[in-house]
């Protein structure tokens, strides 16, 4: 019913020619993909990124939007810039914007409606950090940023929106949450969704990733998952055989 989605995050790394050459490895790895494949680069890597897979089944994204049209913000690209550049998704509101970047939920919400009406695709993050965990809070957490980044979004925008659910503990660090918890905390999620707009769109429109240490061994055990519709997926996507394995789960 919702076709899954896997997308790399490639963070800030790979040089021009690191891409070109990680795409053209990529291509004829995840050609026949039965779900929809997105690499997320850095800004200057996009122009780049989306000539090499002009043609293919594989979808370019950007990494962070500024939330206003144009202006005076030194060093900020807008959505008008990336879609000009033939750039499709846009990594909204990842952990480590909000914990090194100041990012909040109404940041999050204001790159929303910016990237939305230029016509790109967020991949909007949430998650809670290891001490909300373990003092009980996840549910409250990803409930709290879910709300906060879908203020005054309209239903008829759901399908083009894509949340990817990354508990900060298990980024990077080789932990990867037990499929049934990453499961559980997705479903927190779509039912929030289901609140805020109905049960229907929230089953059938809104597709939630797992993001987290998510690697060609876990895969098929995450994926098997009711409620885990892709994966957002950082150093493994910076190998082409590891992230096509991801892919081809
Ligand atoms: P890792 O896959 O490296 O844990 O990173 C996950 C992530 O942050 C994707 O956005």
């Amino acid at each position: 019913m919702r076709k899954p989605i896997i997308a790399g995050n490639w963070k800030m790394n790979n040089t021009i020619a690191e891409t070109k050459a990680l795409v053209a490895d990529l291509i004829p790895l995840v050609k026949d993909a039965a779900c929809d494949v997105v690499i997320c680069t850095p800004y200057t890597d996009l122009a780049a990124a989306v000539e090499a897979t002009a043609g293919t089944n594989i979808k370019v994204g950007a990494e962070n939007v500024h939330w206003a049209e144009k202006g005076a913000f030194t060093g900020e690209i807008s959505a008008k810039m990336l879609v000009e550049l033939g750039v499709e998704y846009v990594i909204i509101g990842h952990s480590e914007r909000r914990q090194y970047f100041g990012e909040t939920d109404e940041t999050v919400n204001a790159r929303m409606k910016a990237a939305l009406a230029a016509g790109l695709k967020p991949i909007v993050c949430v998650g809670e950090l290891l001490e909300e965990r373990e003092s009980g809070k996840t549910e409250e957490v990803v409930t709290r940023q879910t709300v906060g980044a879908f203020k005054d979004i309209d239903k008829s925008e759901l399908e083009n929106i894509v949340i990817a659910y990354e508990p900060v503990w298990a980024i990077g660090t080789g932990k990867t949450a037990t499929a049934q918890d990453a499961n559980d905390t997705i479903k927190v999620i779509r039912d929030t969704m289901a609140k805020l707009y109905c049960e229907k769109c929230a089953q059938e429109k809104v597709r939630i990733q797992y993001g987290g240490s998510m690697n060609p061994k876990n895969v098929a055990e995450l994926m098997a998952m009711p409620e885990i519709d892709g994966g957002l997926i950082g150093g493994a996507s910076l190998k082409a055989e590891d992230f096509s394995k991801v892919v081809n789960y």
